[in-house]
């Protein structure tokens, strides 16, 4: 572990990169990040980075938003196979076909989605921004939401307003379930319960809070509270550790893994370090367009 630690941290300086990765990477891979965070804040982080090389460690579309904010910079993901179930939910065809149905909607897109799909929306938002954004962005406006229902329908309940939405939703989440829950608060009575919008409104009925990833660890950090019970991929308990030793944390149930978010490895990190493989690129055409929903929600967020 420490030779292979070694080797990553001469390559990062022999190529001139930075490492970022999301809450919910394995622990190891966290540890050597230089930043860790959730979408909205790596989308922000990779919008300013200096240096030549970005090693993302996160899904696919995650590499695929840095990418489009740094076209002259090298944006590296370890192991290309880590997509997102949700964002291929749904493609830029679907996308179209509904887009007819309903001539005078704007289209939003999470971000998990693929590039294709954003390069059709004119929004973009992360489960960070979503609501302050579709405030200031829907009024009035009649709205295509995709790829989450669940995101979609929390985001509409908050606003009051009625949206049009696609029927994806992420498979790791959709395992948690109200029955969890209340087994979780039985077992530990005094733990503040928060989940990720991503679960279906039954998890979300039955939690105190409903937070992105970098909203927990800024809400934990806040809080008064003492213990927590979490509802989202595990990975976010080793940040939530980390910062807050005097707090305790509960999963609400260990199989909240995201088979993706673990194909990142130390290996693979300085293999693609070491072979500058493999690089992330999306088509200009689709970049230009994709870029104008990323940077719409930037500057509203
Ligand atoms: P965050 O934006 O909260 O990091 O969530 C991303 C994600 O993929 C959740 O499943
Ligand atoms: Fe996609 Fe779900 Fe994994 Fe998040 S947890 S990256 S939404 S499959």
């Amino acid at each position: 572990m420490q030779t292979i630690k070694k080797e990553i941290n001469e390559l990062k300086k022999l190529r001139n990169a930075v490492i970022l990765a999301h809450n919910y990477e394995r622990s190891e891979v966290q540890d050597i990040a230089d930043f860790t965070g959730d979408s909205l804040e790596l989308a922000r982080k990779a919008a300013t980075i200096e240096a030549d090389v970005i090693v993302f460690c996160g899904v696919y579309f995650m590499a695929e938003t840095a990418a489009i904010l740094n076209p002259t910079k090298k944006v590296l993901i370890p192991n290309p196979e880590s997509g997102c179930a949700m964002a291929d939910m749904i493609n830029g065809a679907q996308l179209r076909e509904l887009k007819n149905e309903h001539p005078n909607a704007c289209a939003v897109c999470y971000v998990n989605s693929t590039a294709e799909v954003k390069a059709e929306c004119d929004m973009c938002v992360t489960s960070g921004n979503a609501e302050k954004v579709m405030k200031d962005f829907a009024k009035g406006r009649e709205i295509i939401f995709v790829p989450d229902q669940h995101l979609g329908s929390h985001i509409s309940e908050k606003l009051g307003s009625k949206y049009i939405l696609w029927q994806g939703y992420c498979p790791v989440h959709a395992k948690l379930k109200a029955e969890k829950i209340s087994a979780a608060r039985k077992a530990h009575p005094n733990a503040i319960v928060m989940v990720h919008p991503e679960c279906c409104k039954e998890v979300r009925d039955a939690a105190d809070e409903i937070l992105s990833t970098g909203a927990m660890c800024t809400f934990v950090k806040k809080s008064d509270a003492k213990e927590f019970i979490v509802g989202t991929e595990i990975g976010i308990l080793h940040r939530l550790e980390n910062e807050n030793p005097d707090k305790k944390f509960y999963p609400v149930s260990d199989d909240i893994v995201c088979p993706d978010m673990k194909r990142t490895t130390l290996e693979s990190i300085r293999n693609s370090l070491k072979t500058m493989t493999t690089v992330v690129t999306v088509p200009e055409e689709i970049s230009v367009r994709a870029k104008r929903a990323i940077d719409a929600m930037l500057s509203l967020s």
